[in-house]
Formats: C-alpha cells, structure tokens, sequence
C-alpha cells in the first residue's frame, strides 16, 4: 500500500462529525460548503456498527456512502434545470443490503467479475475460489469485497470531500492467495466528479481486479427502464463470452454486431437482436476492450438520458469496462422509499481488467506480486447537456 499517499491524506483530515438522520435526496444546485457528517446506518450481524458518510460538495452533489462494502447509497447529480436527483439504485437501510444485495453501490473484489470454475494456476500451484455463480466465481466469491466492513477515514482538502477505506483481506480468504492490504479513495470535487482510486500490495502473488459495481438510473427515478439511455463506448472490440458468461479468449471487432457503440446509440437499439451474444448474457453483460488500452486516465464511456438531460462519463486507467444493463432485475426488489427495481431498470459501467484473465495469459494480467503496488483510477463526471460535452 501507498503509505505516503495513505499519511498525505490522514494528515490533511478535517473531519467534522456529527449525527444526521434525514435522508433528502432531491435538491437544488449548490452554494453550500464542502462537508462530511456521519451517523449510524445499523448494526452488522456480530454487533459491529456499520457507518453511514454523507459527502456534500459546494455544487449540491450529495453522496452517502457506508463502510459495509463501500457500498454508495445515494449519490445526486444535476438535470438539465439544475435540479440534484439521486441516480443510484439501493436500500433505505442496512438490512436491504444484508439480506439481498446484487452489489447495489459496492466495491467489487478481490477480482471484479467472474473466474471460470474458480480455479487458476499461478506460480507452478492450483488455486481454488469460492463458487457464487454456478459452477463460476464472481466478483470475489461468497463474502467479497462487497460485504466486509471498511476502515473508514472521511478527510476534506479545500472543497474536495471525500472518503478512504481500508481493508486487509487475510491469506486464503475466497481461496486467494496471500495478504492483501487494500486502500480504496474516494474523492468528490465541485464539479461533479467522484475519483475512486484503488491501491493494494500482496505478500504473496495473487489476482487483483478491483472495481464499483453502483447502478445507476440518470432519469433520477431508479425505477424506470433505462432503455432509452444513449451510450457511447470507446472500444471497437469486446470479449465474446460463453453460456457461462466467461470470455472465450477472442477480442472481437463491435462493427456490424450489437455490441457497437463507437457512436451514441440508445441501449434498446439492439439490446433483444437475435444474437447468441445478446442471448448468453440475457442482454448487454459483457465486457469491452478500450481502444487506448494503456494506463492513462482516458474516456472511456459516456451514457446520456434525454428526458433529464443528465451525462456521465467515466474516464479510466483500466483497459476494460463492464456494461451491464440490468438483466438479472426482475422486479422482485424493492429499494429505496419504495422504488421496485423492474427488469432493466439500472445499469453498471465496471471498469475493470477483462474477467478470467487469471486463467487468459493472452489478457493483460492481473497478478500482484509482492513489492508491486496495485494503483489504479477511474474518475465519474456528471453534465448535462445544456453545458455541451
Ligand atoms: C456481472 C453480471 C452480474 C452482476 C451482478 C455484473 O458485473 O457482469 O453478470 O449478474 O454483476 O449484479
């Protein structure tokens, strides 16, 4: 782990905390100062408190986000006319994420997306995972990321707020290999952007692939389809999966399939083609390779919803990103004040290294070994379309 960046951090923390209860998330354009308060979001099954942040930047951005698996609550971004909607799907409490939680909001791992029949070599030595998806492993097998409680440090610098969490996931958890000291920042500047940035070191080779799995519905409502998003993706291949919804290997040129969204396109254009593709992923769930596949912070995709106006974009060092539409919403979820999470009615853009590439030589890798830091950033940036792009 980055200690200098870790002590730069904690050594700037302006914390001010104190209790808050209400839970607004409809609002007008900014003015305000820069602020974190915290309070009790509920009790984890072992009698652990799990925190609740609400992150307020002078624009009128809002982010709540717990320690339970870094998991953003809430997270509100401007329409056309100025008005803050929240755009993320979730639960009003702890309990919704404890009982059933399909990652609304979390961080993802220790390796975002799938590891085909949890297994892999590494080092001359066969590892198993923890199977969570059929006979697969998913973003990282039974109790991931995603359901841990966080070290949390909320910290301000100037008008940025933000948030780090810290987490050190025990040699042989999931079946991994080695230590792992993690350290993922959050960072939110007035305008409008959320930096994750994502940090680890191993004492043992083993695979990292760390992401945030929120789903968003920029329309503000959470409950409608989000059909008629428009998408751009700056990728001309992606990895074919199998009926598995593991990579076969193959990157495969987007031009003349569903999977092109070189150009802004609206998700339903395509999203139901008779296509084995479109049918081993019930949809859009797959994973693109950016055209620029270098570490540098790049555009990566931007998705814009024309009734609000709303557009985000995600830049990224990763050389991948996951879209995915929804599919397994079926409507059996009921979040946030009541909102019932129909079938499509939210999507995920993973930023990610390509699933399975533990067991692809030919992806870029994903091992960690030891006296390597992992570091990596992906940034969110909401405008609108009265500003221009
Ligand atoms: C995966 C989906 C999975 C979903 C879980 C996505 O990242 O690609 O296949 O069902 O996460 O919510």
């Amino acid at each position: 782990m980055r200690r200098s960046s870790l002590f730069l951090i904690l050594s700037v923390l302006l914390m001010s905390c104190s209790a808050t209860s209400d839970n607004a998330s409809n609002s007008s354009a900014g003015g305000g100062e820069a602020a974190i308060t915290s309070s009790i979001f509920g009790s984890m099954p072992d009698g652990r408190d799990a925190m609740l942040f609400r992150l307020t930047s002078p624009s009128g951005m809002m982010m709540e986000v717990t320690n339970y698996g870094g998991i953003i609550t809430r997270w509100t971004a401007p329409n056309r006319d100025g008005t803050y909607d929240d755009v993320v799907l979730g639960y009003d409490n702890l309990d919704g994420y404890l009982k059933e939680n399909p990652y609304f909001g979390a961080i993802i791992g220790r390796y975002g997306n799938r590891i085909g029949a949890g297994r892999f070599e590494l080092d001359g030595e066969t590892y198993t995972l923890a199977t969570n998806n059929d006979a697969n492993h998913l973003h990282g097998g039974i109790v991931g990321f995603d359901k841990v409680l966080w070290g949390a440090e909320p910290f301000t610098e100037g008008e940025t707020v933000g948030i780090v969490f810290t987490y050190t996931s025990p040699n042989g958890e999931e079946g991994y290999p080695g230590n792992l000291s993690v350290m993922v920042t959050y960072r939110m500047s007035p305008d409008n952007k959320v930096e994750f940035t994502y940090e680890a070191m191993t004492d043992k080779a083993t695979p990292v692939n760390l992401t945030q799995h929120s789903y968003f519905n920029l329309a503000g409502t959470s409950s409608d389809s989000i059909l008629d998003h428009e998408l751009m993706i700056m990728a001309d291949h992606f990895t074919p999966i199998d009926s598995g919804l593991i990579p076969t290997g193959v990157l495969q040129p987007v031009v003349g399939t569903p999977f092109d969204f070189t150009t802004a396109t609206a998700i339903s254009s395509h999203i139901d083609a008779d296509d084995e593709q479109i049918a081993f992923g019930l949809g859009y769930d797959h994973n693109w390779v950016l055209r620029d596949g270098s570490e540098e912070m790049k555009l990566a995709a931007r998705m814009y919803e024309p009734t609000s106006g709303r557009i985000m974009e995600v830049h990224t060092q990763e050389p991948g990103i996951q879209f995915y539409a929804g599919n397994f919403l079926d409507g059996t979820i009921t979040g946030k004040s009541g909102a019932v999470y129909e079938y499509r009615s939210g999507f995920c853009l993973e930023t990610q290294h390509f699933p399975d590439s533990p067991n692809k030589p030919e992806f870029p890798t994903t091992i960690l070994r030891p006296g390597e830091t992992y570091s990596t950033m992906t940034t969110f940036s909401f405008l609108t379309d009265g500003m221009g792009s």
